[in-house]
């Protein structure tokens, strides 16, 4: 059995073979293509990681579910996650969006609120802290009717919130149709049995843990009525064109502030819930538009009778304020 010889990199073996067995010739022909093999090599690979980024930003685009497939494809599902509180006009759709300098003629007028002796300041300050500092999320409401004139005020003081160039992004629909209430909840109880045991993660799970939340919503069907919070995430004006909402969830976030304040001011309850996922069935259901996303699900009524809270403990002063 004879040794071969080792392949000498570039060179030919005894036998006049290179050791890949080519001949010269086709080594010459390489060494020619190779730096353009190796051009056309990048060109290829650098279209393909564009056209994966492209695919990416399609994917995530509304209605689209990255790696879903078309038959478990559901358009609620990553649809509500994405925080769309800047949307602007998009390149070559600036024709759709107004022109933001139409209120420049403002007219303003003098403004002179109530002004307190500090004496006053000081003990209203204090009745509202302690009216405020009983609001708890309740979870068990009382069916027990109360004036839907009620409900009225204090949507109209929720509208009474400051919002980004005062384009109140707010929609506040009021549900006590029975019907319409156990679709919410089907609606909810479905997509928060699917947030607790897959979406939301062995920490999120524990985490409410102590506060015994689970997917069994009974005070959607009870409550006498269910208010869900849509921000505008853009406006529509009436000649159709589009309005841009500058901070149009933190505007209505303020304003459902003001909601829960309004409510506990007239010995109402809520907890305030943030049904993950169902926000685009919830916005087809009560028939709103593709500008409004649902923020805020809030049922309301008396506390139930046998009504419990988990007993927290708020931060004290120091904790929650720097003083410089
Ligand atoms: C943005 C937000 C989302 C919340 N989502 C839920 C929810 O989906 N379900 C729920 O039972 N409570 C929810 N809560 C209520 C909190 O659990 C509650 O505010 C917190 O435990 C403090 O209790 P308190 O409201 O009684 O002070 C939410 C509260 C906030 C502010």
């Amino acid at each position: 059995m004879s040794a071969r010889a080792p392949p000498r990199p570039g060179g030919t073996n005894p036998g006049g073979d290179n050791y890949l067995g080519t001949t010269p010739a086709v080594m010459v022909l390489l060494s020619v293509l190779t730096p353009v093999l190796v051009v056309v090599l990048c060109l290829v690979i650098g279209f393909m990681l564009l056209g994966s980024r492209e695919t990416k930003t399609t994917s995530t685009s509304p209605g689209k579910t990255e790696g879903a497939s078309k038959a478990d494809f559901r358009p609620w599902v990553d649809q509500d996650l994405q925080d769309d509180t800047e949307i602007t006009a998009k390149e070559g759709e600036d024709g759709d969006w107004a022109d933001s300098n139409e209120d420049e003629d403002l007219l303003h007028v003098p403004y002179s609120p109530p002004r307190y002796p500090e004496e006053t300041m000081l003990a209203r300050s204090k009745d509202l802290y302690t009216l405020m500092n009983q609001r708890r999320s309740v979870r068990f409401i009382s069916p027990e009717p109360f004036p839907q004139e009620v409900i009225d005020n204090v949507i109209r003081t929720a509208g009474t919130a400051p919002s980004g160039a005062h384009t109140e992004p707010w929609t506040f629909v009021v549900v006590s149709d029975p019907e319409t209430k156990h679709k919410i909840r089907r609606i909810v109880e479905e997509e928060e049995e699917v947030n607790y045991r897959q979406r939301m993660g062995d920490k999120w799970v524990h985490d409410l843990a102590k506060l015994k939340t689970n997917w069994i919503k009974e005070y959607l069907d009870v409550a006498p009525y269910l208010v869900l919070v849509f921000k505008q995430t853009y406006g529509i004006l009436p000649n159709g064109k589009k309005r841009t909402h500058y901070y149009n969830e933190i505007s209505v976030s303020i304003s459902c502030g003001l909601l829960l304040a309004a409510l506990q001011n007239v010995g109402l309850v809520t907890v305030t819930t943030t049904p993950l996922n169902c926000g685009p069935q919830l916005r087809l259901l009560l028939k709103r538009p593709a500008n409004e996303k649902l923020l805020i699900l809030l049922p309301v009524g008396y506390p139930a009778s046998d009504a419990t809270v988990p007993d927290l403990k708020r931060k004290p002063l120091d904790d929650i304020m720097v003083h410089i």
